[in-house]
């Protein structure tokens, strides 16, 4: 939850504050949590779902959609630093 917020206070300059840190992070998981790049897609829908079934209306399709952007761009990095580190 630390790296969301972060990522949503940082959100008009991801690429300068954010994106090393999260190549780092994607470079940890794999290793301590087997959460390889072929399970991202299932996490991700799984979070959205469970954020919609608590916020109902409120969780509206724009804000689904915005929040899959940025779930997308944190993602493709935590990719990146897991393939640059143990070439998958
Ligand atoms: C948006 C997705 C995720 C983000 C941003 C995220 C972020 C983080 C961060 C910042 C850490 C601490 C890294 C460090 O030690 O410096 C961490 C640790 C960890 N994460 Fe995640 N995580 C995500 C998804 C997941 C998922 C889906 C799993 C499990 C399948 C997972 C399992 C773990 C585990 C086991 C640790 C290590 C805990 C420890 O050693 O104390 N994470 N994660």
């Amino acid at each position: 939850m630390h790296v969301l917020q972060k990522a949503v206070k940082n959100l008009d300059r991801l690429e300068d504050s954010f994106a090393d840190e999260l190549l780092t992070i994607g470079a940890k998981h794999p290793v301590r949590a087997d959460f390889t790049p072929d399970k991202v897609g299932v996490f991700v829908q799984s979070v959205l779902s469970v954020w919609k079934s608590v916020l109902m209306d409120q969780m509206t399709a724009e804000c689904h959609v915005a929040w899959e952007i940025l779930f997308d761009y944190i993602m493709n990095k935590m990719k990146m630093g897991h393939t640059d580190r143990y070439m998958w």
